[in-house]
C-alpha cells in the first residue's frame, strides 16, 4: 500500500520507518521537503519526501502527523486531495482544548470528503516502529468508521501493535484523553511505559 504521511517530526518519522520495514511504498509530505530529504532521519528504503500536497495525493492513505495547532487548517487545505480516503490523526492536544469536539472530530469537518480513524496517539512516538515495552506487545486503539478504520487496523497490525477497535469517531475525544493520561503517567514513570488491553 501507498501511504502518504504529513510532517517528518518524531511521529511521521518513527511511521515511515515502521511502514517501510513492513514492505509499504511511503511518500513523507514536508514543507521543506529538500531539507528534509537531505538530514537523512535513518526512514530506510522505500521512503520518498515530497510536498505535503503531493504526498497527500500519492497516499492510498494518509496521516496527519503534524502539530495539534496546524493540523485542522493543514485538513482544510489538503482536504481535495485527502477525498475518498482513510485519513489518519495521530495527533494530541496538551492541555485539552476548549473546544466541544474532539480533534478529530475538527478535523474530519475540514475535510468532509476523507474519513478520518482516529490512531497512533495514545503511544511514545519512539515505540510506533516497536510496539513492545517490557516484552509484551502495546494495544493501539483505533476509532473511526469502517471499512476506513479496518484498513487502519491492518496497518497498525503490520507495525505489531495488538489492535483494539475503540469505535466509530465519536469515540476519538476519548483517546485523545487517553494520551493526555500518558503524557501525564510518562512524566513521573518516563517514557518506556505504554498501555495494554488484557483480556480473559
Ligand atoms: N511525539 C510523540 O511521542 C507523539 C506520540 C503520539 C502522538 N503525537 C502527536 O502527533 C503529532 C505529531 O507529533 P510530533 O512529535 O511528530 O511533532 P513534531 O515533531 O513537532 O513534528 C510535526 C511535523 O509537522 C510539520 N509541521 C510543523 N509545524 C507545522 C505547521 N505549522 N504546519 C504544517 N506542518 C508543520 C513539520 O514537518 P516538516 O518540517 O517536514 O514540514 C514537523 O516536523 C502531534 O499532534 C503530537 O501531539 C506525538
Amino acid at each position: 500500500m501507498e501511504i502518504g504521511i504529513i510532517g517528518t517530526g518524531s511521529v511521521g518519522s518513527a511511521l515511515a520507518r515502521g511502514f517501510a520495514a513492513a514492505d509499504h511504498d511511503v511518500v513523507l509530505g514536508s514543507r521543506t521537503p529538500t531539507t528534509a530529504s537531505l538530514d537523512g532521519h535513518g526512514w530506510g528504503e522505500g521512503v520518498e519526501v515530497l510536498g505535503q500536497r503531493e504526498a497527500a495525493e500519492c497516499g492510498d492513505v494518509v496521516v496527519l502527523a503534524l502539530p495539534a495547532d496546524a493540523v485542522v487548517e493543514a485538513a482544510a487545505d489538503l482536504s481535495a486531495a485527502l477525498a475518498g480516503k482513510p485519513v489518519v490523526d495521530p495527533t494530541n492536544e496538551y492541555p485539552a482544548a476548549t473546544a466541544d469536539r474532539s480533534l478529530a472530530e475538527r478535523v474530519a469537518a475540514a475535510a468532509p470528503d476523507a474519513t478520518v480513524v482516529k490512531a497512533f496517539n495514545t503511544v511514545g512516538a519512539e515505540h510506533l516502529s516497536d510496539p513492545v515495552v517490557a516484552g509484551e506487545p502495546v494495544t493501539m486503539f483505533v476509532a473511526g468508521e469502517p471499512p476506513a478504520r479496518e484498513t487502519v487496523d491492518e496497518l497498525a497490525a503490520d507495525l505489531g501493535f495488538e489492535v483494539i477497535a475503540a469505535g466509530d469517531l465519536s469515540a476519538a475525544g476519548r483517546l485523545e484523553d487517553l494520551a493526555r493520561l500518558w503524557i501525564d503517567l510518562s512524566r513521573e514513570h518516563g517514557r518506556d511505559v505504554a498501555f495494554r488491553l488484557l483480556r480473559g
